[in-house]
């Protein structure tokens, strides 16, 4: 194997494909352009999902890059020796060009020939077939060409080789993974790929995007076949540079050293410690790439921002256990920053806005972590049970800013449990209180929140299934909504202009269901069970999973904060007065409702 360093992995990726006709793009924005349903870029794909659905891309139909992402389902697993919130994904792209004949032997070239992975090492997974798509075979005899043993191609079902989409609909697909054999023994004579004893490291992932997920949960026929294609770097280098984690290899390693000298402490000598390190690492390089985005977050209670505050507190609590000295994340972020120095010039461009909103947030956080922990250590001793009440949280949350996933932690550590729900329930009464409702999610939705404007929001809700149906394209998904007193701006995905034909139906079919006069109704439900029951749209809950679903009769149903109205009967006429292009494949329409 070949041991690189990431500016020369990165290097080598971009030449293999440039080398087979691809043009490299820049890495989006970590804040997804105009998509509600999902906080950060999760994947390489996502910025190029109208892309993935056809319409045209205006470098070509071949691109590769390495896309900045950040996940954040795992936050509590980071500290082991592979968890990253952010990390860089290699990606290509064929957008309805070259297919697995092309893209099987390429990846087998790259792996042999440019990393150097001896091809006994090598074992992949190609998708087993079900009801939606039968058996990728096709996959499977191009690695058997390439020269991969037939025991070491594995055919495992849809939880393992299907992939995307990367929110509740659109493109998505088989794919076949790529892994090295470390030689350990199989932990079972079932062991594959599927498990995770450590045997087998993934490395690479070729997705066949030939399908569409739509809101019915249905696969439907993509217009064209793509490839979607994603390698992590971190966990990459890795493997190349033979290092047992991620924190060593040298996108992690200057931080880590950074780290040990501010507190004194050497890294792998203790697990608490090697632990705690990992954690500021990560979090701090996060924070980093957040607030240095060309979107740029900073820190607050709700959405992005939120994910940002986390993450921050969380580092300085840990940097508690690290006896670091106070403010140490600034400098911890400066090692991150000569890391990437001339890899994303934003993170430059950005550097004192960083370390201002790094500092800021240590500056509000370190006033009131003591009190906290004297607080949670109170309730600790007191507790009757092992639950932690809802307003004990609430309490820890409003008087000492502990992010409410920061006192489960706490207590877990402590073998305790916390009564989220009611903490929820004292968070939301809180909300009312200070008007900072659900419709808060609106901003720039909502202007404000009289009965004239949740009569329009009604309106959108009902233009929006409307359209899907009209334009026949489930694909037709919120991107934008703005409302005022007076109207409704609405920016949905759709590649064209609509025919005056088709503006006339949409309008029929919202007034019908105004007409219909039915109920609306609300209810609160898990995300999970919304998207079961088929509503649209998913709005990143913070607390918990509750999400309310708002229900039209037949006419809608919709994952939304509200407010509405309470009968569809109560809108008036409904009349689109601008239908116009908002971006390359983002339609906007303008409509009134008339007294
Ligand atoms: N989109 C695929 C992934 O994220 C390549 O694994």
């Amino acid at each position: 194997m070949k041991t690189l360093d990431a500016k020369a992995l990165r290097q080598l990726w971009f030449d293999f494909f440039t080398e087979r006709g691809h043009k490299i793009i820049r890495s989006a924005s970590l804040i997804p352009e105009n998509d509600p349903t999902v906080l950060f870029t999760t994947a390489g794909m996502h910025p190029l999902v109208p892309y993935l659905l056809g319409e045209k891309h205006p470098e070509g139909n071949r691109l590769a890059d390495v896309q900045k992402c950040v996940r954040t389902g795992d936050i509590d697993e980071v500290g082991d020796a592979g968890h990253c919130t952010f990390f860089e994904m290699l990606g290509n792209w064929s957008l309805g060009d070259y297919f697995k004949s092309e893209m099987i032997p390429w990846s087998y070239e790259f792996l042999t020939r440019k990393l150097g992975i001896d091809k006994d090492k090598l074992a992949v997974s190609v998708f087993a077939g079900d009801e939606d798509c039968p058996a990728d075979t096709a996959s499977a005899e191009l690695w058997e060409k390439c020269g991969i043993p037939k025991e070491n191609i594995f055919f495992l079902p849809k939880s393992n080789n299907w992939w995307g989409p990367a929110g509740i609909t659109g493109p998505c697909g088989p794919d076949t993974e790529m892994f090295i054999d470390t030689g350990k023994p199989k932990c079972s004579e079932h062991c594959s790929p599927a498990c995770d004893c450590g045997k087998y490291l993934e490395i690479w992932n070729d997705v066949f995007m030939e399908f569409n997920k739509n809101a019915d949960g249905k696969y439907e026929p993509l217009k064209q076949k793509n490839v979607d294609t994603g390698m992590g770097l971190e966990r990459t280098l890795c493997i190349l540079q033979g290092k047992k984690s991620v924190y060593e290899t040298d996108l992690f390693a200057p931080v880590i050293a950074k780290i040990s000298s501010l507190c004194g402490k050497s890294y792998g000598e203790d697990e608490n410690i090697t632990k705690a390190m990992r954690i500021v690492a990560d979090h701090v390089r996060t924070s980093v790439f957040m607030i240095g985005d060309e979107k740029g977050v900073v820190c607050s209670n709700v959405d992005q921002g939120y994910i940002l505050r986390r993450l921050l507190r969380r580092a300085i609590r840990y940097s508690k256990t690290l006896e670091l000295p106070p403010h140490s994340l600034v400098s911890i972020a400066d090692a991150v920053l000569e890391i990437y120095d001339g890899v994303y010039p934003e993170l430059n461009e950005n550097a004192d806005k960083i370390r201002d909103e790094i500092a800021r947030e240590e500056e509000r956080f370190e006033h009131t972590l003591q009190g906290g922990i004297k607080e949670f250590e109170k309730l600790r001793t007191y507790l009757v049970g092992d639950t932690i009440s809802g307003k004990a949280a609430f309490k820890l949350y409003d008087t000492y800013g502990f992010p409410i996933e920061m006192t489960v932690e706490l207590a877990a550590e402590n073998g305790l449990k916390v009564n989220v729900e009611d903490f929820e329930k004292a968070f939301k009464e809180h909300q009312e209180k200070s008007h900072q409702g659900a419709e808060q999610k609106f901003k720039g939705g909502l202007a404000d929140n009289t009965e004239k404007t949740a009569r329009l929001h009604t309106a959108t809700h009902l233009m929006h299934k409307a359209l899907k149906e009209v334009l026949h394209d489930e694909n037709a998904n919120q991107k934008g909504s703005n409302i005022t007193e007076e109207r409704l701006r609405f920016d949905f995905t759709f590649p064209r202009p609509l025919t005056p034909e088709e503006i006339r139906a949409v309008e029929d079919k919202v007034n019908e269901a105004i007409q219909a006069d039915v109920e609306i109704v609300c209810e609160e439900m898990t995300v999970d069970e919304a998207r079961k029951r088929g509503a649209v749209g998913l709005f990143a809950s913070k607390y918990g999973e509750k999400v309310k679903v708002y229900t039209m009769g037949k006419y809608s149903m919709e994952i939304c904060g509200g407010p509405h109205a309470k009968r569809t009967g109560e809108l008036g006429k409904f009349k689109i007065i601008k239908e116009q292009s908002s971006s390359a494949g983002v339609r906007r329409i303008k409509a009134i409702l008339e007294e």
